[in-house]
């Protein structure tokens, strides 16, 4: 089992470029699917669910070449309608190739996901969408079989209990790229990455309006083609990068971003005292915190749930109390036992948590126990003095590309250890 080995204590100074975002990646690489022409990605992230990803457009039959960030992408011998479970367990995220399989093949069986390190994740959405679309679906032995032989555009509502869904927004709108006439989307994602996948669909051929808007229309066509297509820089490693600049007292510049992805929690960050100076394409951020922060997660232009491990940390470092609560996964608080290790103060009540700050962080060994829990560690380990060992690296290895040496160029001191 790896481990970082963090010396924390000291302050993070320097530049970084941020790298593409692997959410936005992920369901870029499953449009792939809906075409048998080459589609090249360029900024795809070397992390591991990448490589999952990788695997299953492998196994489905895609013949895959991945160097220096750029992805091509080009139909095989064989085609497989299929997700089998030992890829999905790895990364539900894998649900994506639900929909562009239906429309490409009219006919698919992929795995369900399964649980998840913080709470129930139900794909309903997911299969509602379909079901809207005239597809028929059966639940069997874990699997999720779908059928159609030609889906028929519809207007939808797509949205749960907790709002609107970013993969279920993008299964039904690759689905409806190859169905017969108009589909609308209401109460559809308005995150960047949804925004991304309609750029990249659109360049294929698809006929897309209202992406970033709650509405998304999509016309129907018979098919797609090839495309050449740039991913967006990932805010959420933007942010914690920024946040690891604050939280050990440095400056650090985050270059080759998107600040306009970024601007709710940027807003908070200038609310608590910090200077941040944006331009087109970069962030840089330094100063003190004088006041505490009160946040509520929910989706886009809200507060990132991806975030709210990483503002956690920072709550630490502030003033008075401060006040974060969940509104996507009401569990997702498996950082703030971890946290109390290193002798942060923390009250969870329900789906919210009170942060006493001022908090002293001493090093101890400490568990990551999902992707954004793991860099919310590892910044606490920056901030505290002495030295931490952090097990579950694997989760950072997730979502962070080259997470140590970025690091370790703004002045971290951090290894690597173990197998
Ligand atoms: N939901 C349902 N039914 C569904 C799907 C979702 O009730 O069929 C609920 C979820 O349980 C949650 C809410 O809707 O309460 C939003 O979930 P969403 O579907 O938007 O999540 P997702 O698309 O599965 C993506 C990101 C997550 C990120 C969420 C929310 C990718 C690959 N994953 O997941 O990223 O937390 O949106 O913004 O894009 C991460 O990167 O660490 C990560 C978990």
């Amino acid at each position: 089992m790896e481990k970082l080995i963090i010396c924390g204590g000291k302050k993070l100074t320097g530049k970084i470029s941020a790298s593409g975002s692997k959410n936005a990646a992920l369901p870029l690489m499953g449009a792939s699917i809906l075409t048998d022409e080459k589609i090249i990605l360029r900024k795809v992230p070397d992390l591991a669910d990448i490589r999952v990803m990788i695997k299953i457009l492998q196994h489905i039959g895609k013949k895959i070449s991945f160097h220096g960030g750029v992805m091509e992408i080009e139909r095989g011998k064989e085609t497989k309608t299929e997700a089998p479970y030992e890829l999905v367990r790895q990364m539900r995220a894998s649900i994506i190739v639900l929909g562009p399989l239906l429309a490409r093949f009219g006919q698919c069986r992929v795995s369900l996901p399964g649980g998840c390190a913080f709470g129930p994740r139900p794909v309903d959405l997911h299969i509602k969408g379909m079901e809207n679309l005239g597809a028929k679906i059966t639940l069997n032995h874990g699997y999720i079989s779908a059928s159609a032989k030609k889906l028929k555009g519809k207007e939808m509502v797509l949205a749960g209990e907790f709002g609107s869904s970013v993969l279920g927004t993008d299964n039904v709108m690759m689905a409806a790229t190859l169905a017969e006439g108009k589909t609308v989307i209401k109460s559809a994602a308005r995150e960047p990455e949804c925004v991304d996948l309609a750029g990249l669909l659109v360049s294929m051929g698809a006929k897309i309006s209202g992406a970033g808007t709650d509405t998304i229309t999509i016309e129907g066509v018979d098919e797609l083609t090839g495309a050449d297509y740039t991913i967006i820089p990932d805010r959420i490693e933007v942010a914690t990068y920024l946040a690891a600049g604050v939280v050990t007292g440095g400056e650090v510049t985050v270059e080759n971003c998107r600040p306009d992805h970024l601007e709710n929690p940027l807003d908070f960050l200038k609310k608590v005292g910090f200077d941040i100076i944006k331009d087109e394409n970069s962030i840089k951020i330094s100063g003190q915190g004088r006041y505490p922060l009160n946040i509520a997660t929910g989706p886009y232009p809200g507060f990132p749930t991806d975030l709210q491990a990483i503002f956690t940390v920072i709550a630490c470092l502030l003033p008075g109390e401060s006040h974060i609560s969940e509104g996507i996964y009401l569990d997702r608080f498996s950082h703030i036992l971890e946290l109390a290790r290193l002798g942060a103060k923390i009250e969870s009540k329900g789906s919210s948590i009170t942060i006493k700050g001022k908090s002293k962080l001493t090093g101890a060994p400490i568990q990551a126990s999902d992707l954004r829990c793991g860099a919310a560690l590892a910044l606490a380990a920056l901030m505290a003095c002495n030295t931490t060992e952090l097990a579950g690296v694997y989760h950072i290895d997730r979502g962070y590309e080259n997470f140590e040496e970025k690091l370790r160029s703004l002045g971290a001191e951090i290894e690597r250890e173990g197998d």
